[in-house]
């Protein structure tokens, strides 16, 4: 049966970037999705940026620039990161987003309508002279416990305590230096007694949650009263303004999870498709990945706004504990603190895909990242026992192709099928250290295989060819299998690994299909060993990096369809750069040509060439491009305008960063020019 299943991370703030600690949620949310894909179910993988609150409103106004300009800026750096790890969403929206007001205000209008929504006067702190109240933030003083000068009104940093900002000695408002006064604010609360026996219910009994998170909130929250949830926040606030009550802004928190809804309402509205037959549909299956941090919003309130608004409550909550560095929390001062994009000048990201499979099991529990074991699993799992099967039977056969018919293996292909379903038990549980751990098992038998049957003695024996093919034969169906079972974690090395025997590798049941009499494409490298330096390297704190991050660039590319010479005659193009030789069309309809629209350019320091583009195909994350054209177009011209790319070439890792793809462009250096489509062209549309 097909199911029908809504996923969704969490929503990173827009006001820093992605880094390490949440690449454990979204890899873990990624891997989930692409496993329910490959199964054949019919998933929407859903995100967005969470843009409101104080913390944007403040940086934005350090920085000199309106917070919807901040926002703007940081979801395109977001997607780009999101994209280099293959992050599969199908739509990335964004909590500031009319989508966004239009759901929440409908929650609201039913929060109101079943007499949840109290009025109650709260002491605030007060800015006299600006006439406005003041958020935390905007409140500095000394620490009530530990004495320390200029700590805003919500924590300290230096003893780390919490308090509210009435407790704050000498207080005064950021934005005007006065003195603030204690003035009564009528705030909105979002009573939730009323719902304490549905959340009882549904936290303690329907399965959605790991059992010590059901048995967390039975212990502090629902041993007694709930508490109201005080919802609404003063001006000045970015955020929504409540419709019904001027002056008052939704609480950041508020809008947030409604941000998951309004992901799905734009992408099913993108996809001609209705909102309620996903997110109002008991057969639709919700699914929340997040970190324990934020346990407490997604199982009380959360689940408390869908069910007044009439959405289906999550059928499930999968909770994941925090990344730890060596045992201790992410530090920037000791260069633990590792954003996406630094990762990704040093180190590849699957690698990263397959450290945290490996370690990440249903448990709550915090995880440790350590070199040593990243290095060896990487290399020795990876690559030693994985990509070494291809790499060590596919060349013996590049010439023969595979046997025509599947030879006796002595039961280790029907082996292989037959944990099919104990993988597939451990995905579906999150369980991936299970799931790696049952294919790495396979791996070892595969491996056994090939060192007792040793195709390279075979090959010398011009006797035994047929013996050599058949060993081969088996080999590189057991790596097919193994491809198969890996690809919701490395879909970058299951599609090249799957390429190599002509498989799309992409169905669950391949796994279980022998691959017979078919060619086998001419060996490429398939994935690097990692060197432990440039872990290391990657940890040296920011300031105190010694030398370049990378190897030399390779010469960055656009491929010229034709070399524009001199007078720019065809026929001179022609003879400069003859026609390349005959392909089918099979050839051809393996490059995927795309229409994409440019919505950011730059110019990339120190590339005397390149341009940084980040491309949209209309849906899914954005791509982020080099493309040589910096001598024929001013960045600012390119925004907005169409391009043709080539939309499935493998990302090649280069100095300046990760390159998705390749765009179309006649000419050379000085005399470069991009395609574009006739007037009607959308982005994503394929060339056919
Ligand atoms: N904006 C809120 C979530 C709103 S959801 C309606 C938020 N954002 S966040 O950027 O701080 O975190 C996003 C997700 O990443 C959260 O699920 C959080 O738990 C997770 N992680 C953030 N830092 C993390 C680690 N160091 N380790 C593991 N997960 C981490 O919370
Ligand atoms: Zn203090």
């Amino acid at each position: 049966m097909t199911r029908q299943i809504l996923v969704t991370s969490a929503l990173p703030y827009a006001n820093g970037p992605i880094h390490l600690g949440h690449l454990v949620e979204y890899i873990q949310t990624d891997i989930f999705a692409r496993f329910q894909r490959l199964r054949g179910h019919n998933v929407a993988y859903l995100c967005a940026d969470d843009t409101h609150g104080t913390a944007i409103m403040i940086r934005a106004q350090k920085e000199g620039r309106t917070p919807e300009q901040l926002i703007a800026d940081m979801t395109v750096q977001h997607q780009r990161d999101f994209a280099a790890f293959g992050l599969s969403f199908d739509h990335y929206g964004s909590t500031n987003s009319p989508a966004n007001y239009a759901v929440a205000s409908g929650i609201w209008a039913k929060l109101r309508a079943a007499d949840m929504v109290v009025e109650r006067s709260v002491e605030r702190l007060y800015d006299p002279v600006q006439k406005t109240f003041l958020a935390d933030r905007f409140v500095v003083g000394e620490c009530p416990r530990c004495g320390t000068k200029e700590q805003y009104g919500d924590s300290c940093e230096s003893c780390g305590s919490t308090y509210t900002a009435t407790e704050l000695k000498n207080p005064r408002s950021v934005h005007s230096g006065a003195t603030p006064e204690l003035r009564p604010s009528q705030q909105l609360f979002v009573r939730l007694t009323g719902l304490q026996p549905m959340l009882t219910e549904w936290t303690q009994r329907s399965g959605a949650l790991q059992s010590e998170v059901a048995n967390y909130l039975a212990g502090h929250f629902l041993d007694k009263p709930l508490q109201d949830w005080d919802v609404s926040r003063p001006a000045p606030y970015f955020g929504f303004e409540i419709p019904d009550a001027k002056g008052q802004y939704w609480y950041v928190w508020f809008d947030a999870p409604i941000g998951y809804i309004a992901a799905a309402k734009e992408w099913c509205e993108r996809t001609g498709q209705s909102l309620d037959a996903w997110w109002k549909n008991p057969q639709c299956e919700v699914v929340h990945f997040l970190g324990k941090d934020i346990t407490y919003f997604h199982t009380l309130f959360w689940p408390a706004l869908l069910h007044v608004g009439g959405y289906q409550l999550p059928k499930r909550v999968q909770i994941h504990g925090f990344l730890r560095v060596n045992g201790e929390k992410m530090s920037k001062s000791k260069g633990t603190f590792v954003t996406a994009a630094r990762y990704l000048e040093y180190l590849d990201a699957e690698w990263l895909r397959y450290y945290y499979a490996s370690k990440l099991s249903n448990k709550i529990d915090d995880l440790d990242f350590q070199q040593d074991e990243f290095v060896g699993k990487v290399n020795s799992d990876l690559v030693g026992r994985v990509v070494n099967l291809a790499s060590r039977s596919a060349r013996f056969v590049e010439a023969t192709g595979l046997s025509a018919h599947y030879p006796d293996d002595g039961g280790l292909f029907a082996r292989g099928a037959a944990a099919s379903e104990a993988i597939a038990t451990a995905y579906e549980a999150c369980d991936y250290r299970e799931a790696m751990r049952l294919v790495m098992t396979l791996a070892d038998a595969a491996n056994e295989y090939v060192e007792k049957r040793a195709p390279w003695t075979l090959k010398k024996d011009p006797a035994r060819a047929q013996e050599l093919q058949d060993v081969c034969t088996v080999v590189l169906n057991l790596f097919h299998q193994i491809v198969v079972y890996l690809q919701p974690v490395l879909p970058a090395l299951a599609a090249r690994g799957a390429a190599l025997l002509g498989s799309r590798g992409d169905r669950w049941e391949l796994a279980q299909t022998r691959l017979v009499g078919g060619k086998v494409a001419k060996f490429e490298h398939l994935m690097a060993r990692v060197e432990l330096d440039k872990v290391q390297a990657m940890f040296v704190p920011e300031a105190a990096v010694p030398v370049a991050p990378v190897a030399p660039a390779p010469t960055p590319t656009i491929t010229p369809a034709a070399t524009a010479v001199g007078t720019g005659d065809a026929g001179d193009a022609l003879s400069k750069e003859p026609l390349a030789s005959e392909i089918g069309i099979d050839e051809f309809q393996k490059v995927d040509l795309r229409i994409a629209k440019v919505i950011a350019a730059e110019a990339v320091p120190d590339a005397k060439k390149l341009l940084r583009l980040t491309l949209s195909l209309g849906s899914g994350p954005t791509r982020n491009v080099f493309a040589g054209i910096k001598s024929a177009y001013e960045p600012e011209q390119l925004v907005g305008r169409l391009v043709v790319m080539v939309a499935n070439l493998a990302p090649r890792k280069m100095k300046f960063g990760l390159s998705e793809g390749m765009v179309i462009a006649a000419g050379t250096d000085g005399e470069v020019f991009l395609l574009s489509p006739d007037a009607g062209a959308r982005p994503g549309q394929r060339l056919h």
